[in-house]
């Protein structure tokens, strides 16, 4: 016996030792005994007490029977006929005897066999004479214990004596003794039995899910991708568990970038930096510098509260070219647009920027009232704009636009021949539907410049090109550059096509070059993309991004835990309202997460002096509006719309802490803001939901794609967004960001400069194509009814 309990001991103690550890296990073991302690007390106590309670009743029954007959005798003063009725009461259950007391505490008459050992008056019955009412307590009596119960007498409700009935308590003694007795072996019983339960309860509740936890750190120590679905799911080990997954993260990231910048230790040759990029036009420029021209200009002065301050515009075109021209020193020239330009340049309307560390010049060209109305809002945003975003909005096209058009692409080739005169072959990168007809007016005066014009937006079809009334004008424009560049081969195919339609001209579709007039141009895709290199990446692991969704909701004044996000310019290209529908829809069709999600919607205004886009704010502001009324509740809201403009350093945040970001354009010839968020999400988190409409989704095959216009889809790619296993979101995100960062924006500017500088010029009508068209052989034209040449192979 002695050696099974000896065992049942040492497992009850080694085996919790093992799992807890030792101080956990003098913990254990000592609330376990305490609490069996306690119960065990209790237990005894109640025993006891319903024990007392049966004497005490038995006594009191008695004791009123002899009340009743006590009391006239009393009152009498006859102490024999007392005695007699104490005598008659000898030997009644449990009674020993009886005494009955005057009011003084003498006994009147008392049992026989008490009178000997009760000399004074118990205490009880003292007491029930002071206050008038029943007294009891334990005593001994000639060595023997005892239970008395004293009864006050009374007379016309005066106290006049009192009757003690005895009892043998010897068995309330005996019993108390075996209750302990009891109750100490249940205690040991019960702390046993305690002990292994608790063990059990250890076992399969703590020590399974904890080996689980360790083996999940062990494979991530070993570099290996723990899943974190594999982590314990029980309520007790969900913050730890959660903790040892941002744990998880953090690990991972840093791994991530150091590998990261192993990687590019290793690559370094094949991937494009500012570095890289301003050796490269050293090298390709020969001497030569470098020139830039767009309507929308990259830092603009503008007087606020009495002082000047500059703001960078939200424009795709200058998120892409700033940092090439801050790569090569060169000079861009762009309309003037803030009202604190003019004090901000000098006399020829110069200012070196970015202001606080200038590295190029920006050269601003102002434009009158007329000349803007006409050039930018008509000819390019009311025209060309629609015309080439096949988004369901008409082309309007005015003679009075057009001619604006002209005078400003004149007034623009000025200002550049002023910057280029008695620059040896500069090479000039014009930007953009708005400078259709400039490459054509420097070429005219400088025919030694390399000039590729970049469209910026896509371009259309043939048949819808072919709505541009000035159709062959523009196209005879661009083609006296001697590169044009588009975003995707589609927009080639489709310029290239377009060309076939309108004008007389040889197209070499081997090589992608078209030959008007013995001049060639050549057609190339070029990727647009953003800053994304071992130069200018911070590749410490990003600020906890739970933590900035929660400061960020704190400052917007809203309760929810996920963040969806929306960065544009409110233009009716992007699919604000397409994207609100879808978030609308999700919420319908998920209820769970109304409460839970809410979405951002960062929205530069933009062209605000064009109808269209008035009536376009109007709908997107009622849309939210509409949508948040029917959601809303206490303190959150399924819609917040920040109408405004955002430096790029008030987005990062967002983009840092967004679950997911929606890209809904109904036709864009790239899409940056796609890329800046994969470019910023350096924890590798985060999903991208994007239009399979934007050049952008050819090149982020690992986005969730949609079509903007299926408010179904939309809301089903918003759930597999927030669904998605970490693991799956993480290797999506490395693949597009492994996809930015080889292609970012100053290999976009390599490819293109590279490009133009090995284009061979000659005389206009000397001119050759470069070496591959050269080898092309002739081929047959035929007239069509457009006036061009058809290409029969
Ligand atoms: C697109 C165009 C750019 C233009 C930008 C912003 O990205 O391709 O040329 O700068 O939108 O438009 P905005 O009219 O404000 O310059």
């Amino acid at each position: 016996m002695a050696w099974v309990t000896k065992g049942i001991w040492h497992s009850c103690c080694s085996a919790p030792r093992v799992l807890l550890g030792r101080r956990l296990n003098v913990y254990v073991i000592g609330s376990v005994t305490l609490i069996a302690l306690g119960l065990t007390l209790f237990q005894a106590k109640v025993e006891l007490r319903s024990l007392t309670e049966e004497v005490e009743r038995s006594a009191l029954a008695l004791a009123e029977i002899q009340e009743s007959a006590a009391e006239p005798l009393l009152q009498g003063g006859s102490s024999a006929a007392l005695q007699a009725l104490v005598d008659r009461f000898q030997n009644r259950g449990q009674s020993v005897g009886e005494a009955i007391y005057d009011v003084k505490g003498q006994p009147l008459a008392i049992t026989a066999a008490l009178a000997a050992n009760v000399v004074f008056p118990p205490s009880a019955v003292v007491q029930a004479m002071r206050h008038g009412w029943r007294q009891s307590e334990f005593l001994p009596v000639g060595g023997k214990p005892m239970h008395v119960l004293a009864l006050p007498l009374k007379s016309n409700d005066a106290v006049i004596g009192a009757i003690a009935i005895f009892q043998d308590a010897a068995g309330v003694a005996s019993h108390d003794a075996s209750v302990w007795r009891h109750a100490l072996e249940n205690l040991a019983v019960q702390t046993v039995l305690i002990l292994i339960i608790t063990i059990v309860v250890v076992r399969w509740s703590l020590r399974r899910p904890l080996r689980r936890m360790a083996q999940w750190l062990e494979d991530l120590r070993t570099g290996k991708t723990p899943v974190e679905s594999e982590l314990p799911k029980e309520a007790l080990f969900r913050p730890l568990a959660k903790e040892v997954s941002r744990i998880a993260t953090s690990l991972q990231a840093a791994r991530a970038a150091a590998d990261e910048e192993a990687h590019l230790r290793d690559t370094a040759q094949a991937l494009w930096t500012p570095e890289r990029l301003r050796i490269f036009v050293q090298t390709k420029l020969d001497g030569a510098r470098l020139f830039a021209v767009s309507n929308r200009e990259p830092y603009e002065h503008n007087t606020r509260a009495g002082s000047v301050v500059w703001s960078v515009p939200a424009s795709g075109l200058v998120t892409a070219l700033e940092p090439v021209l801050q790569a090569c020193d060169g000079t861009w020239v762009a309309q003037a647009t803030g009202d604190a330009d003019r004090e901000s340049a000098d006399d020829r309307g110069r200012v070196r920027v970015p202001p606080g560390h200038p590295q190029y010049t920006l050269r601003r060209v102002w434009l009158s009232k007329e000349e803007e109305d006409g050039f930018y809002f008509g000819f390019a945003n009311e025209g060309l704009w629609p015309l080439c975003h096949i988004a369901h909005t008409r082309p309007i096209f005015r003679s009075e636009d057009w001619a604006a058009y002209q005078v400003v692409n004149q007034k623009f080739a000025d200002a550049l021949l002023e910057e280029i005169e008695g620059e040896k072959n500069p090479v000039v990168l014009v930007q953009d539907y708005h400078f259709a007809l400039l490459p054509q007016m420097i070429k005219k005066q400088r025919p030694d410049a390399r000039i590729a014009i970049f469209w910026h937006i896509p371009w259309p079809n043939p048949e819808a090109f072919g709505i541009c009334p000035w159709q062959r004008e523009m196209l005879d424009g661009m083609l006296s550059a001697d590169l044009i560049g588009f975003h995707i081969q589609a927009h080639c195919n489709n310029f290239l096509e377009t060309v076939d339609r309108a004008l007389e001209s040889r197209i070499d579709w081997e090589s992608f070059a078209v030959n008007r007039r013995d001049h060639v141009t050549v057609v190339r895709p070029f990727p647009i993309s953003v800053a994304f290199s071992a130069a200018n990446v911070d590749l410490t692991p990003a600020p906890d991004p739970d933590a900035e969704r929660t400061a960020l909701f704190r400052q917007l004044g809203v309760e929810a835990s996920l963040l969806g996000l929306g960065v544009d310019r409110i233009d009716y290209t992007k699919g604000i309202v397409e994207r609100f529908r879808g978030i609308e829809r999700f919420l319908e069709l998920f209820p769970f997460y109304r409460g839970q999600l809410t979405f951002v919607q960062i929205g530069a205004p933009s062209r605000t002096h064009i109808k269209r886009y008035q009536d376009l704010m109007l709908e997107v502001e009622a849309e939210a509006e509409r949508i948040n009324q029917r959601w809303r509740k206490g303190e959150w809201k399924p819609i917040v719309l920040l109408e405004r403009q955002h430096s790029h350093e008030e987005i990062k945040p967002y983009y840092r802490g967004a679950n997911f970001c929606l890209v809904t354009s109904l036709h864009d010839g790239m899409n940056l803001v796609a890329k800046e968020y994969v470019a910023s999400r350096a924890d590798r988190d985060g999903v991208l939901i994007l239009s399979r409409f934007a050049g952008a989704s050819q090149q982020l095959q690992d986005a969730l794609m949609v079509n903007p216009y299926d408010t179904e889809e939309l809301a089903q790619a918003i759930h597999t967004a927030l669904e998605m296993p970490s693991e799956e979101r993480s290797a999506r995100m490395e693949r597009m960001r492994e996809q930015v960062r080889e292609n970012n924006v100053y290999r976009w500017a390599g490819d293109l400069i590279g490009e133009l500088t090995g284009i061979r010029l000659g005389k206009a009508d000397a001119q050759k194509p470069r070496a591959p068209l050269s080898a092309v052989p002739p081929r047959e034209f035929e007239e069509v009814a457009a006036g061009g040449m058809r290409h029969r192979g």
